[in-house]
């Protein structure tokens, strides 16, 4: 197995692989993107837990599209687990991650050990207030602290022009935007739109804990949503109602479990009651072990929705 750590050592904590830079040191990684953009050049970034799939791909694409050079980040973060959730499980294919890195042009990968991330005594976290208190928040207590921590570390140490988000985790891409606006961290955040798969589910590395049969019923998830885009465009506006139908087909499915279906204002989070302005359905649901999240946005103003 390829061991980016003892390559990264004989190489100076540099490693050149086909054009992709892998990094595991923190000092290094910050020179490289440093040195990167003292040469002119825009840096996108993209951060990851890895398990690489057409979700993070079409991230590296927009990222390609607006920058110069593209580095990725893969830290399956220990802060943004709950105890009794995933992380001993989540999956770490780092050798098919840099396969996947190289074939989709990024320039730098960064994946360093979680004693480099959270040195032993390391007391700082990032707590985003208010926008974490709603939807995911309650049911995974210290989420939203992690990933703040983590993605502002990261942000320190790849100074990058922009950072690319999914919409697939909107709660966490508004709880970003937030947390940079008010720390004053000079990176542009850029939401890109959620890839689904043929059955309609958003793509996700959780999607794989599935049998064939929970992946049937959870594909329900995103089938009611786009069926509440639907009774919004034919003129539905009051949110009890379109809540209602959605957990109405949720609950055809007995083996799901709805955590929380809502609609909130698509900058502030705060939950409508009458769809007035432009808004995201969001809903969690759990299934066998598998906690599975989606959201859509309607804007009853452009018509979207
Ligand atoms: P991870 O789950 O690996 O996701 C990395 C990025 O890919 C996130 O911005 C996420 O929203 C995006 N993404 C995942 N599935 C997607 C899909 N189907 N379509 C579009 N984008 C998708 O999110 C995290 O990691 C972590 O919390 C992280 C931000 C890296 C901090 O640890």
């Amino acid at each position: 197995m390829y061991n980016p750590a003892s390559e990264a050592t004989r190489a100076g904590n540099f490693h050149d692989r086909e054009h992709v830079q892998v990094i595991t040191d923190i000092q290094p990684c910050r020179e490289a993107v440093t040195a990167l953009r003292r040469e002119g050049l825009s840096v996108g970034l993209v951060p990851t837990m890895g398990a690489l799939h057409e979700g993070h791909l079409s991230l590296i694409r927009a990222a390609k599209a607006r920058c110069d050079r593209v580095a990725l980040t893969i830290f399956v973060n220990p802060a943004q687990f709950g105890a009794g959730e995933d992380l001993g499980a989540y999956p770490r294919p780092l050798e098919a991650d840099l396969t996947a890195c190289r074939s989709a042009g990024v320039d730098l990968v960064f994946t360093p050990s979680t004693e480099a991330m959270y040195p032993h005594g390391a007391a700082t976290s990032v707590h985003v207030d208010g926008l974490t208190d709603v939807l995911c928040g309650p049911f995974r207590p210290g989420h939203f602290d992690g990933v703040a921590t983590v993605v502002s570390k990261l942000f320190h140490i790849l100074p990058a022009d922009a950072a690319f988000f999914g919409e697939k985790d909107y709660q966490q891409l508004i709880v970003i935007k937030r947390m940079v606006a008010d720390l004053k961290i000079p990176i542009e955040i850029v939401g890109c739109p959620t890839v689904r798969a043929a059955d309609g589910m958003a793509i996700s590395t959780r999607n794989a804990y599935l049998s064939a049969d929970d992946r049937k019923q959870a594909a329900r998830l995103s089938h009611a949503l786009f069926a509440a885009v639907e009774q919004i465009a034919r003129g539905e506006h009051e949110v009890a109602s379109i809540v209602a139908t959605i957990r109405e087909q949720l609950a055809g499915a007995a083996s799901l479990q709805i955590e929380y279906v809502d609609v909130v204002d698509e900058a502030t989070l705060e939950i409508l009651t009458t769809i007035d302005r432009p808004a995201r359905i969001c809903a969690a649901v759990r299934i066998a072990s598998c906690r599975l999240i989606d959201n859509v946005g309607v804007d009853v103003s452009s018509g979207r929705g």
